[in-house]
């Protein structure tokens, strides 16, 4: 299926559904992406910070979990964006091990030019192999005799709900092979008002980007979206440490796609979901690892607790 016909897909059906639905996946079109790398920045998103801060301050005791004895190795990044993060971290492992290759794949073209321009120029000695396309589908072979660890980072397993989030990991776990590896970003549980906030910025940028959404369904799909007539609603529940992101209908109103040759009703006041952001605790990493098929071999979080990364390993055949 082409891409078109993977939106096109999941536009009928998730218009359709009794709670109307959209993936996270859909938000980084260029502007989409674009419109991320402001969120990155601003000062109530703390999630990137906190990443880019705990990579930093233990980068090298995570470069000597990856890559403990100098084998060759392959780091496939799922969703890399635009890669700022990782300078830090692939400058360690590529000084550890010259042989090291960044393989790091997102659908978005804009966020891999802009990587590549970045590690062109503030880390060219690495070996640099950039992939477009869905992390599944375009996943790199592993060359013979070389190790993978793939990353998963940007607190993005959190857009899972508990299911999806199995599923996802099981399939990575599918990816790899003995020796290998996983690190993941997570975002853990702390301050509900600090998590809110994240997703409810006063300058209105999230609110942008979620609309966004909805003026790429009108690009692509010909619909008719009023971006007025929708407004941006973010709530966290601390029952479930789930935030969640929905676009308010303001009014009765009907939009219409020409390409899928049909209308979508919204109520006055009725949702589309779009965005779950799962927080996490030590032991609900744990289970995870356990539950996907990996061996949880590290936790490293920041000093006030409020981000991890772990690393799981996938066991030697014993
Ligand atoms: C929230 S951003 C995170 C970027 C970066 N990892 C970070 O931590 O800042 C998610 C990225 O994943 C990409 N993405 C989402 N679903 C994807 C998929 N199925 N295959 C490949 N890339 C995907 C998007 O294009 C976007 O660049």
């Amino acid at each position: 299926m082409t891409e078109l016909e993977l939106l096109a897909q999941h536009v009928s059906e998730g218009l359709a559904a009794p709670q109307k639905a959209l993936s996270p996946a859909w938000f980084y079109d260029d502007e989409g992406s674009r419109l991320f790398q402001q969120i990155m920045a601003l000062p109530e998103y703390y999630l990137t910070r906190a990443e880019h801060a705990l990579l930093e301050a233990r980068g090298d005791e995570l470069a000597a979990l990856i890559d403990p004895a100098g084998q060759p190795l392959d780091l496939v990044e799922l969703g890399s964006g635009d890669g700022s993060k990782m300078l830090g971290l692939l400058g360690r492992l590529r000084a550890r091990n010259p042989g090291t290759v960044y393989r790091p794949v997102d659908l978005s073209e804009h966020a891999l030019t802009e990587l590549a321009r970045r590690f062109g120029e503030q880390l060219p000695e690495l070996t640099l192999a950039p992939v477009r396309g869905d992390y599944f589908n375009a996943w790199p072979p592993a060359g013979a005799g070389r190790r993978q660890v793939a990353l998963y980072m940007g607190s993005n397993l959190g857009n899972q709900d508990q299911p999806g989030a199995l599923s996802l990991l099981r399939r990575i776990r599918g990816k790899l092979r003995p020796g290998d590896a996983l690190v993941l970003g997570l975002d853990m549980v702390k301050d509900p008002r600090v998590i809110l906030a994240a997703y409810h910025d006063g300058q209105g940028v999230t609110a942008r980007f979620n609309l966004n959404l909805l003026a790429r369904l009108n690009r692509e799909l010909g619909m008719d979206f009023a971006l007025d007539r929708f407004a941006h609603y973010a709530c966290y529940n601390p029952l479930d440490g789930a935030a969640r992101s929905f676009l308010v209908s303001a009014l009765t109103q009907e939009v219409h796609s020409s390409h899928l040759g049909r209308s979508f009703h919204f109520a006055a006041g009725e949702t589309i979901y779009t965005e779950q952001s799962q927080k996490y605790t030590p032991a609900m990493v744990q289970a995870l690892a356990e539950q996907s098929g990996f061996e949880p071999a590290g936790l490293l979080l920041d000093e006030a607790g409020w981000y991890g990364l772990a690393f799981w390993r996938v066991a030697d055949k014993g």
